[in-house]
């Protein structure tokens, strides 16, 4: 089976971007499985059903959520009606929404699991021990897995990637929104990248406007960050190849576009 996930899509330029460049990687990976990070599709905070739904359409199979899951609160209202959009599952026992999912493409079925990491982040239900629980649950299905660690710390993630080897088929980081160059496949075969990378404007900082992020670093005063309208584009994208008999990473790709790294068919 193979994957594409799109990193944490951001704002419209974000959503225009995957739209844009959508087509093209599906022609040069051809995915069986299309997942993204949604967490800051509208304007950087959370997603709507509309925007949701627009990812799906363009070709998404499942979203991915974040530490942004609750700012659009109509996300509420959807969430438990849809198997597609996935939050972490590490969250509260209370949290609507689910933490897992799994999704079925050419006789081969794909469990597709979000977690959310603690450190320098709100101190949620243990994402290791979670992960244990669920991968159990995932695999009486398919050796077939793809995890979405949402976190900050670099340690934290490379720390999940060697908890995961051998049980699930890849790993991959999100949330700081900087691709990292540390892509591999652990010893026994899973798939590994600490940070996807955010897909949205190229110009700013971790897709928000620069002029605001410079302000508070240096004057230490609230300011209101903003995702630009317009402007330069980025897209960050992991590809796996998975076996689908073993569940193991036969071979990725890192995948990051813009006007200094072109695509390249
Ligand atoms: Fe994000
Ligand atoms: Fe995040």
């Amino acid at each position: 089976m193979k994957v594409l996930f799109i990193g944490d899509i951001v704002g419209s330029i974000g959503r225009d971007t995957v739209e844009d460049y959508l087509p093209r990687l599906k022609r040069k990976y051809q995915p069986d499985v299309i997942i993204a990070n949604g967490e800051n599709a509208a304007s950087g905070r959370g997603i709507t059903k509309k925007l949701f739904q627009e990812l799906l359409y363009m070709g998404v199979d499942v979203v991915t959520m974040g530490n942004h899951t609750w700012d659009q609160k109509e996300i509420f209202d959807f969430i438990d009606d849809t198997d597609y959009l996935i939050r972490p599952a590490n969250f509260s026992d209370e949290a609507p929404g689910k933490g897992m999912t799994t999704i079925t493409k050419n006789g081969h079925t794909l469990s597709v699991i979000n977690l959310h990491g603690r450190t320098f982040l709100p101190p949620h239900d243990d994402p290791f021990k979670k992960a244990t629980e669920l991968v159990k649950e995932a695999k009486q299905l398919s050796p077939l897995i793809f995890v979405d660690f949402h976190a900050e710390a670099t340690s934290e993630k490379i720390a999940m990637g060697w908890h995961l080897d051998g049980e699930v088929s890849t790993v991959v980081g999100t949330h700081t929104h900087v691709q990292t160059a540390d892509a591999r496949i652990f010893p026994k075969g899973t798939a590994y990248i600490t940070d996807v990378g955010m897909t949205g404007p190229y110009d700013g900082v971790l897709g928000m406007k620069k002029e605001e992020v410079l302000y508070r670093f240096q004057t230490n005063m609230p300011a209101r960050f903003e995702v630009p309208k317009s402007g330069r584009s980025v897209i960050s994208a992991f590809f796996v190849d998975l076996d689908n008999q073993t569940g193991k990473a036969n071979s990725f790709e890192r995948i990051y576009i813009n006007e200094d790294y072109p695509f390249r068919g």
